[in-house]
């Protein structure tokens, strides 16, 4: 008689537990790869710089060419975790490096360690913008033109601490070198998790900026006030604007021009593969704390533009290499080839405009600019306002008491919460993986 007795309340609770885990190590096991491990493709070596070899060869290229091209380390740290980032900077004639009647654009490559082909593009554009390789299709006089009108500063690799943990063999590994995703790491919306949320993937850190590298490239957005930016991603094949954080675009003027110049790009060199639109919209997950909704927003940079340039939909997603980087030589150039002319299109483009803009406009356009250091003051003040007060009036006791209720409220609602991701982990539409 005794056995069905015997069951307390929390032996009931470990027989669920153990259910649980058997039932999650079979589909683990079984579910995706029914049986056998998914083969994984190693790193082309023959394709792929390390990203020690990349930046070398890009440091020679700007020895090479010190009348247009510029490099500097820029290094930063946060609780004993290090980063250091290498910044480009390309004017055709350095000395006009300052010239604030250019314009000015902002490229980051291989913010996501994985996402290798990024970072191999930015060596290519580096080499086409120091005349050391050519794009076939485009007319020199044009590109003469337009290199006259700019200042560009490329981040080659921003992610080098992830970037060498994928080096060792992590071949899945997105996240900085403190397991940070760096594209969560912003002050828009920072911290909010969708019920697909994927806490290993989206870690978004202990609060806005609080790692090294995303505070070197607010700083950087800070002092160059970029016109354009774009945050080169892969894992698919899209042009994304604002905003990641919702599933709509801005309205207006600045954000048709914005999506006509994307509707350019995709057609006349990317042979109209690309989804175009707000990220949120479009990727099958809304992204909070993202680079490139920051641009937009707070730092209002009038293009802010987050393109992902390559994406195998059908590898497996435990394969990442074959998933964000094209495997074979022939897709490799062509992915190199076809960005490259986009990008060089968007430049010319962006020259077109400002051109076709009053001076007096453009700087307009910074007028209503927010200094991050403003927006995180009141950030935080508003946030003393709300609770540093009351706070006060509390005594102890009662303090003790809401601090434990809030500890009960906020694990159950992790673990509510644990259960629902894993419902709905199977249900996003288009990527398998995370790119944005
Ligand atoms: C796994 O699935 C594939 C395709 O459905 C099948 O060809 C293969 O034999 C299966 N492998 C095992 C071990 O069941
Ligand atoms: C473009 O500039 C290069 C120098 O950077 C020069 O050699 C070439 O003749 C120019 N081409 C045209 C068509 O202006
Ligand atoms: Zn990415």
């Amino acid at each position: 008689m005794g056995f069905r007795r015997r069951l307390n309340p929390l032996s009931n609770l470990l027989i669920l537990a153990y259910l649980v885990r058997f039932a999650n190590h079979f589909s683990f096991a079984y579910g995706k790869s029914n049986g056998t491990q998914d083969s994984v493709t190693p790193i082309n070596h023959d394709l792929y710089h390390t990203s020690g070899a990349l930046l070398e060869e890009i440091e020679s290229l700007v020895h090479r060419h010190p009348d247009k091209l510029s490099i500097e380390k820029i290094s930063g740290k946060n609780k004993g975790y290090e980063a250091e980032m290498t910044v480009v900077t390309y004017c055709r004639n350095r000395k006009e490096n300052d010239d604030r009647t250019k314009l000015r654009i902002l490229l980051t490559f291989g913010q996501h360690a994985r996402e290798l082909i990024t970072t191999e593009l930015a060596l290519r554009l580096l080499s086409i913008l120091s005349e050391e390789e050519f794009l076939p299709s485009v007319d020199r006089s044009t590109l003469n033109r337009t290199l006259d009108r700019l200042v560009i500063k490329v981040v080659p690799v921003e992610n080098l601490n992830g970037r060498k943990l994928v080096e060792d063999g992590e071949l899945c590994e997105r996240r900085n070198g403190r397991g940070v995703d760096l594209n969560r790491n912003w002050a828009v919306d920072w911290g909010k998790k969708e019920k697909d949320y994927d806490p290993y993937e989206e870690n978004p850190g202990t609060g806005p900026f609080s790692e090294p590298e995303t505070q070197i490239m607010r700083k950087l957005s800070v002092s160059f006030e970029p016109h354009i930016w774009v945050n080169v991603h892969s894992g698919m094949e899209a042009l994304f604007m604002p905003y990641d954080h919702k599933n709509t675009t801005p309205e207006g003027i600045p954000s048709k021009i914005m999506k006509s110049m994307l509707e350019k790009l995709n057609h006349f060199h990317l042979k109209d593969h690309c989804l175009i639109g707000s990220g949120g919209g479009s990727v099958g997950y809304l992204a909070h704390g993202t680079a490139t909704d920051y641009m937009y927003d707070i730092a209002r940079v009038p293009m802010a533009y987050t393109f992902e340039i390559y994406g195998d939909l059908k590898a497996s997603s435990r394969d990442c290499f074959k998933m964000f980087n094209p495997i074979d030589i022939t897709s490799f150039n062509s992915v190199l080839n076809d960005w490259s002319a986009a990008f060089f299109q968007m430049f010319t483009i962006g020259v077109q405009q400002m051109n076709g803009l009053q001076p007096k406009a453009i700087g307009s356009s910074f007028d209503n600019w927010v200094s991050i250091d403003d927006y995180l003051n009141g950030y935080l003040m508003h946030r003393k306002s709300r609770y540093g007060k009351k706070m006060e009036v509390l005594d102890l006791g009662l303090q003790e008491i809401r601090t434990y209720f809030r500890l009960f409220l906020l694990s159950s609602v992790l673990l509510l919460f644990m259960f629902c991701s894993r419902i709905s982990k199977s249900t996003r539409p288009i990527v398998s993986a995370m790119a944005l």
